[in-house]
């Protein structure tokens, strides 16, 4: 079943029902705020850190789910209380119109999520209520635009209550330190502006603000006072009773509420602005100051609050930012566009609504929130991940490159001098975070991966040349050239008896812990090492440096230094010997080798008989193309891995728990890394399908993840149908089909590489704009639109010889072009490009 429909030209998902099987969210933000928030107005912000600086208290895994958010309570005086399950009220209907907290019956509800906001739309009774909530470019706020609107023939008396939960900034000990946090909730209140300024008093220069525009007639800023002795966000007693308590809050659980009353004529409309903001002050500045100049201690200095208000305080002054806001992602998405309805297969527009629109916007959350926050992450444990945060930067680095590029010297800076990584580091000090460790042996490598990405999109050499810290120390500064050398060297130091990486702690698949061997219950599987065998070697890591290693060697030539070119050639050309000789299963690419030298991945083992990663690295890395053992291993992908909703981790799925390979055996059978449809890996399988020129497999592999695909099959699925999940439960699980883990996941960068640069085929590379589609031959042609380097690219692709790969020939501007590398104009110009594929 539906809950809603694609609104292809407002690039909004319209949620048309707000019982969804699981919270769908959207996130507000793209700088430095940022707020979760759900079709029911559930949901926290966060100002930079989702640990350190939060604003508003969200409880995961409540019950019921998704209790908490901004909510607007109304209760309509003198209307009968509407009937169903609603408390009733002496004298008047209360409700919300967000459906929860109070799951209201509505008459109406609709919740679009658009690019950077959401706008809810419901009504009761003839009480016709919108809100729209987002936060404006170069703010550190959420704005919520609140419209009600008498529908009815009488005159309607309402009372509108605001509210919010703040948070005591530390998300962690706000919900862990009970004994303290009682004790310091502090409040100041003055006039419809709620500050909430606990601990400002000793070290912190920040508060809250939740406001509105208008003058109100109450507030309550003590939780208790507001909800009642004993009572939940779904039965405030103030509502009920309708009228505030003014209440000021001391320790305990601060709150914003404001009370507002409304009287509307038939066809009245009244429009209401609340801002809930983020202030800093300089610390010499944290205290108002009088007349005379005196600082008056314990009342805060508000001049910032004043600044961000005044910014909103009218509806008009709304529009324009979220008009603003609108206009910022329409030229972020006008980068790459994809329009398929030249494609004659009518199911291409959900791959061109995906490509073109969500998934670009999830690698925007994803680039900005790493795996920090959303309804799985809790913001609290996983800070930016090495990684994590260079695969990101994939899917990102074509929207905002200047970002990608500081993020990469940020990431760079957490680097050891050998070339090894804190595995994670926290983006607020940016400085590499022990609680994961290090010693996972990949992350080196994705620091090529993710470079290589920026100079290819930007043409940009120059930052090889900056100089950036190892382990956040200055003195060890070095460029970033060196840092790629170190990360190249790393992986040719750190090798195991067969000459094939060693794997560490793990690689990318952070669940294969070969050195690990926990039997103490609880016990972190990432950070525990009671077995350093130092021979567990990975294949995976090996295809990772097959297929970034020549990228490295590129930047080398391309930059003068044809010795450390030579070199790492010959040690890709050793490694990839290394992967015939050793990595070979007879019929795929063997996945590991563990603690004892036993192979992982082979026919020979009982279970974990084949493996997804190894298998879409090495055929990515080009490694058995020519000899004919690229296809049988992606055959065998397909014979054993395949499922209708994608390609599983490994096959068989482990059954019992095995010391010796970790957290992969901990999984029950079809969840996660054992056996389920880890959708990260996925696309790597789809890129090696384009490789061997197989469009429509590489496009079924492509679909089946795809969630706007799945979208009549939301009960089952029951995440988001417009972004990617990290996990889809395996053929082995009960729930197969089910997917968890939606928004901040690899898949989001991974996928839209593979759709944009390997199926549509448009690929930068160093010397331009590569085109090359490897579509199925039923797809009779698509335009895609690219910005690079400083020109558009109008390209759109003939296909009507229905071949699956093949470019026959290229025109630029009417003139024939030689080979199929556009070069980069660079002239702010818009070249139209004529692609006609073939034999
Ligand atoms: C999670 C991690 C990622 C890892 C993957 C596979 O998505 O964030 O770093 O590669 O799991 O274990
Ligand atoms: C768990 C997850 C895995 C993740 C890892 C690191 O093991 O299953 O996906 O990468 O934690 O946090």
């Amino acid at each position: 079943m539906k809950y809603g429909h694609f609104d292809d030209d407002a690039r909004e998902y319209v949620i048309t029902r707000p019982d969804t099987p699981y919270p769908w969210i959207n996130y507000l933000g793209c700088e430095e705020f940022f707020g979760l928030f759900s079709n029911t107005s559930g949901g926290y912000c966060f100002y930079r850190d989702a640990r350190m600086l939060r604003l508003t208290r969200y409880r995961y895994n409540n019950v019921p789910t998704d209790f908490g958010g901004r909510y607007f309570y109304l209760k309509e005086s003198g209307a009968a209380s509407s009937p169903c399950c609603d408390s009733s009220s002496a004298g008047g209907d209360v409700w919300t119109p967000s459906w929860m907290p109070m799951k209201s019956k509505l008459d109406r509800y609709e919740c679009r999520h658009g690019m950077g906001y959401s706008r809810i739309s419901s009504a009761r009774n003839g009480l016709a209520f919108s809100q729209v909530s987002f936060v404006p470019l170069g703010d550190n706020c959420e704005i919520h635009k609140v419209t009600l609107t008498n529908e009815s023939n009488a005159e309607k008396n309402i009372d509108i209550f605001s509210f919010v939960e703040f948070c005591l900034w530390n998300a962690n000990d706000d919900m862990t330190n009970f004994q303290r946090n009682f004790s310091i909730g502090e409040v100041e209140i003055e006039g419809s502006r709620i500050y909430h300024k606990t601990e400002y008093r000793e070290r912190r220069n920040h508060y809250a603000v939740w406001a509105v525009n208008v003058p109100v007639n109450g507030f309550d800023t003590d939780r208790q006072a507001f909800l009642g002795l004993y009572n939940g966000f779904d039965s405030p007693q103030t509502v009920f009773k309708g009228h505030a308590n003014n209440s000021v809050a001391s320790g305990w659980a601060p709150v914003g509420s404001h009370h507002i009353k409304a009287r509307l004529s038939p066809g009245e409309s009244k429009t209401y602005v609340f801002v809930l903001g983020y202030c800093e002050n300089p610390q010499d500045q944290k205290w108002e100051t009088s007349s005379a100049g005196k600082a008056t201690p314990g009342i805060i200095n508000k001049k910032p609050a004043n600044t961000l208000l005044e910014k909103y305080n009218t509806p008009e002054k709304a529009d324009k930012a979220l008009a603003e806001l609108n206009t910022y992602w329409k030229n972020l998405l006008g980068k790459f566009t994809v329009d398929a309805s030249a494609s004659s297969r009518s199911e291409d527009k959900k791959m061109a609504r995906m490509a073109g629109v969500w998934n670009q916007y999830q690698c925007m959350v994803t680039f900005n929130m790493s795996r920090s926050a959303s309804y799985f992450e809790s913001g609290i444990g996983r800070g930016m991940g090495f990684r994590d945060s260079n695969q990101d930067l994939l899917g990102f680095v074509h929207l905002v490159p200047e970002r990608a590029r500081s993020r990469i010297l940020d990431i760079a800076a957490t680097q050891f001098p050998d070339g090894s990584a804190y595995h994670q580091y926290q983006p607020l000090t940016k400085r590499g975070n022990n609680e994961v460790g290090s010693g996972f042996n990949d992350d080196p490598l994705w620091l090529i991966c993710g470079v290589s990405a920026y100079i290819k999109e930007t043409g940009d050499y120059s930052i090889l040349d900056e100089k950036v810290p190892f382990d956040n120390d200055e003195k060890l500064a070095d460029t970033m050239f060196i840092h790629l050398k170190h990360s190249f060297d790393f992986t040719v130091k750190n090798k195991g008896p067969h000459g094939l990486p060693l794997i560490g702690r793990a690689d990318w698949n952070d669940c294969l812990n070969l050195n690990c061997f926990s039997s103490t219950p609880g016990e972190s599987f990432q950070t525990t090492a009671n077995f350093e065998s130092g021979v567990a070697e990975s294949v995976l890591i090996a295809g990772i440096f097959a297929f970034v290693g020549p990228d490295y060697v590129e930047i080398c030539r391309r930059t003068g230094r044809n010795d450390e070119a030579a070199y790492a050639e010959k040690e890709i050309a050793k490694m990839i010997d290394i992967i015939n000789q050793y990595g070979w299963d007879g019929n795929w690419f063997l996945r590991a080798y563990d603690a004892y030298g036993k192979k992982i991945g082979s026919k020979e083992c009982d279970d974990g008989k084949i493996f997804i990663e190894s298998n879409g690295f090495a055929v990515m890395a080009g490694i058995g193309i020519e000899d004919g053992r690229a296809v049988k291993a992606l055959d065998s992908v397909k014979e054993h891995l395949e499922s209708p909703y994608g390609i599983v981790l490994l096959q068989p799925a482990y059954k019992e728990y095995h010391l010796e390979l970790g957290e992969v055996s901990s999984y029950p059978p079809g969840y996660k890394e054992n056996a389920g449809i880890f959708c990260h890996n996925n696309p790597w399988v789809t890129i090696a399908e384009t490789m061997l020129g197989r469009g429509s497999r590489a496009f079924e592999t492509y679909a089946k993840i795809c969630p706007a695909y799945r979208e009549d099959d939301s009960d089952l699925r029951r995440m988001e149908p417009y972004v990617y999940a990290q996990m889809v439960a395996g053929k082995d699980a009960p729930r197969h089909g089910e997917a968890k883990n939606s928004w901040l996941t690899g898949t989001a960068a991974w996928t839209f590489v593979s759709i944009s640069q390997y199926i549509l085929g448009v690929r930068p590379v160093f010397d331009g704009l590569l085109v090359d589609p490897c579509i199925p031959s039923d797809m009779k042609g698509f335009t895609v639109t690219r910005h690079f380097r400083g020109a558009d690219y109008n390209i759109t692709v003939d296909n009507s010889a229905g071949v699956e790969k093949g470019v026959k020939s290229i025109t630029v501007d009417g003139k024939v072009h030689e080979g199929n590398v556009l070069p980069a104009f660079g002239d702010g110009k818009i070249h139209n490009v004529i692609v006609t594929m073939g034999k």
